[in-house]
């Protein structure tokens, strides 16, 4: 991405409602912290807001990107002096990376697992993972919840579509002009992709800047697969972030898995 395109993604791409707290709870105690898919640092500062007894010592901050990691410098930047130092952030794929030390929580938030496009690239992410989870460690990961929608194309005439409705989604002002931001996306449900396309027109100069989302999402079944097949066992999978128990009519998947024993789910 170059700059400006950082800059409006990040200004579009806020999380979901809930998770800025919940991943902060489920990191606090903890020594280190690798997040990978870290993007513009939103979540950092929410990982070391917490108590200082209990805030993690050490956070890592993963991604490929180097204009979303320039972004999250600068979120950085703006910490205390002592939580900066605390801080560290890594140009890195998150299917195959070698940090050399081990992490008690490794978290793929907000759909970052969907950016690896195919089952053979989870595979290898999860095998990172879990040759970096200090032992009693957790990996946290949370998706946009595909069962329903998955099970839904694929029995009727949506399996192959194009949506794009012509008006903007959002408007906005950046860098004194007002953007009008368009989506279009495209369905593939037999091999479960959904790529979105993100145009951002400005109103002032009619400048056009174009960020294509790609994804694969999975349901939750297969989601516990790839987990447990990477030999991780799952601790818990949630419907939201307010711990509620996963179902068909979930909105997001959030599992939380671990190197120990399985619990019942
Ligand atoms: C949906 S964003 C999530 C950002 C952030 N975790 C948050 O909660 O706001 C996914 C991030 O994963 C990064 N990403 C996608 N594929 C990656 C890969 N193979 N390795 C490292 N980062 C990747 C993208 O650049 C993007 O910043």
């Amino acid at each position: 991405m170059t700059k400006l395109e950082a800059e409006l993604y990040a200004l579009t791409h806020r999380g979901n409602p809930g998770d800025r707290s919940y991943y902060a709870k489920a990191c606090a105690g903890a020594q280190s912290v690798l997040e990978l898919g870290t993007g513009y640092g939103r979540l950092i500062p929410d990982l070391l807001s917490t108590d200082s007894r209990i805030r993690p010592r050490a956070v890592i901050g993963l991604d490929r990107d180097p204009a979303l990691l320039a972004a999250a410098k600068h979120a950085v930047a703006r910490l205390s002096p002592g939580s900066r130092r605390q801080v560290r952030l890594v140009r890195g794929d998150m299917r195959d990376f070698d940090l050399g030390q081990e992490f008690d929580r490794v978290i793929l938030p907000y759909n970052g697992l969907y950016c690896l496009l195919n089952r053979k690239d989870i595979v290898r992410c999860f095998s990172c993972v879990k040759r970096h989870l200090a032992p009693g460690g957790e990996f946290i990961f949370d998706v946009w919840a595909a069962d329903r929608f998955h099970r839904d194309t694929r029995s009727n005439a949506r399996s192959q579509a194009h949506y794009d409705d012509g008006e903007p989604i959002v408007s906005f002002a950046h860098r004194s002009q007002v953007w009008d931001v368009f989506e279009k996306s495209r369905l593939r449900c037999r091999v479960q992709r959904l790529d979105v396309t993100y145009t951002y027109v400005s109103r002032e100069s009619g400048t056009s800047v174009t960020i294509p989302i790609e994804q694969r999402y999975a349901p939750s079944s297969e989601l516990m697969e790839l987990v447990t097949s990477a030999g991780l066992c799952i601790k818990a999978i949630y419907g939201n972030f307010a711990r509620q128990r996963f179902g068909i009519n979930s909105q997001y998947v959030v599992i939380r898995a671990g190197l120990g024993p399985q619990r019942g789910i």
